[in-house]
């Protein structure tokens, strides 16, 4: 195999996004996967683009969020204009709703609203508060027992299941060789230069690498970061369909959500259990995601499981991403992006590619700088293999 210039170790969202924008910047990139592309959490995930619903601050997360949701309009329209796919991407708006029996909901979702209009963000311009009636009149399929709602007409949703065959597709078109079946065994380092990866096959030498394998990527070998830095979170997530559709909005309620396809699809999520990699949906699972849907749509309980799944949302110690440079010259990072990851996907390749590439960010220094991997490095994890010795 020849040396590419960019080596990207996972094809998940963000390998698959932040190889296509490196190709398209003109470097010869290579991503190596070691099952299929967006096998693992990308996939599994529901497709949620809530930077609102889900930043808990006004802060770097919210920015980012906010710039990546922008960046979903244009990769969208890039994507059907340039290759004629499709990502299901759509700003349906999303609520978040308490309900009756929940204490302090209702004084959560106030603070919540507070807290965003007090941002000076302009997309928080439209960020209304309702209440039950006025929340059951945009969606008349929620429950009686819905008494608050914050609406966020913003935010909206793509569908994982085409945009990573999308991106990987777009890659692949725009020269991004992708390696399947691929297992890195270790990063090479050579006075504290990434050089490549080992391989079965042996090694693959490369200008960079960029390691983005989600919850393993502290455990890849050659990566400064102790290994639980960072750790999976699991997510279940449940299918159903409703005919004629239930919902328009993605729904946040009862400590979880529903996200309405426009066919009928309904998913309902999702689950956070910190149980290592212990793959495959439960049958606790399952009860907890049935009583989220029903609490928040009672209709939906008529509706068939048409399918369920789980997967690993790659988690942080302080829930911020780690983007960027390491202790190791030439090493990068794109992970860790724990709840947010298809939203930030977008942003993630655009501040990765600009800095290994030295150009100007799209974004705040001090947003790029909360994401800086550096933060968690342990320089004295690098292993001395042959290539790492001086
Ligand atoms: N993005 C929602 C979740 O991780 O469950």
């Amino acid at each position: 195999m020849s040396s590419p210039d960019v080596i990207v170790v996972g094809g998940g969202i963000m390998g698959c996004t932040v190889a296509w924008r490196l190709a398209r910047a003109g470097l010869s990139v290579c991503v190596l996967e070691r099952s299929v592309p967006g096998a693992e959490a990308s996939t599994a995930a529901a497709g949620i683009l809530g930077p609102m619903m889900e930043a808990e601050e006004v802060g770097p997360a919210l920015r980012l969020g906010l710039r990546s949701a922008e960046l979903y309009t244009q990769l969208a329209a890039e994507l059907r204009a340039e290759h004629a796919l499709e990502i299901g991407h759509r700003v349906t708006g999303l609520l978040r709703v308490a309900l009756e029996s929940e204490a302090g909901g209702e004084t959560e979702l106030e603070a919540h609203a507070a807290r965003l209009r007090g941002s000076g963000l302009a997309a928080t311009r439209d960020v209304a508060l309702l209440s039950g009636e006025e929340a059951r009149r945009r969606e008349p399929s929620l429950a009686p027992e819905v008494c608050m709602a914050l609406e966020l007409p913003g935010e909206g949703q793509v569908d994982p299941r085409l945009l990573l065959p999308a991106l990987s597709m777009a890659g692949e078109r725009d020269g991004v060789r992708f390696v399947t079946d691929s297992v890195v065994r270790e990063v090479l380092v050579r006075a504290g230069r990434a050089q490549g990866v080992r391989l079965d096959a042996g090694p693959l030498h490369a200008a960079h690498v960029v390691v983005a394998a989600g919850s393993w990527t502290s455990v890849v070998p050659g990566v400064p970061l102790a290994a639980a830095t960072i750790a999976p979170v699991k997510g279940q997530v449940m299918r159903t369909h409703a005919r004629p559709r239930l919902l328009e909005r993605v729904v946040f309620g009862a400590g979880g959500y529903l996200v309405p396809r426009a066919a009928g699809d309904v998913l309902v999520g999702a689950t956070t259990e910190h149980v290592g990699f212990a793959r495959g949906v439960t049958l606790a699972g399952l009860a907890e995601l049935i009583t989220i849907a029903t609490r928040v749509a009672p209709r939906l309980q008529s509706c068939p499981v048409l399918d369920h799944w789980a997967g690993f949302r790659p988690g942080t110690p302080d829930g911020l991403p780690l983007v960027g440079p390491t202790p190791v010259e030439h090493l990068w990072l794109a992970s860790g992006h724990y709840r947010n990851g298809i939203l930030l996907a977008p942003v993630t390749a655009e501040i990765l590619v600009a800095q290994l590439l030295g150009q100007p960010l799209g974004v705040r220094e001090d947003d790029a700088s909360a994401l800086d991997p550096r933060r968690f490095a342990a320089t004295t994890e690098t292993p001395q293999t042959p290539e790492s010795a001086p």
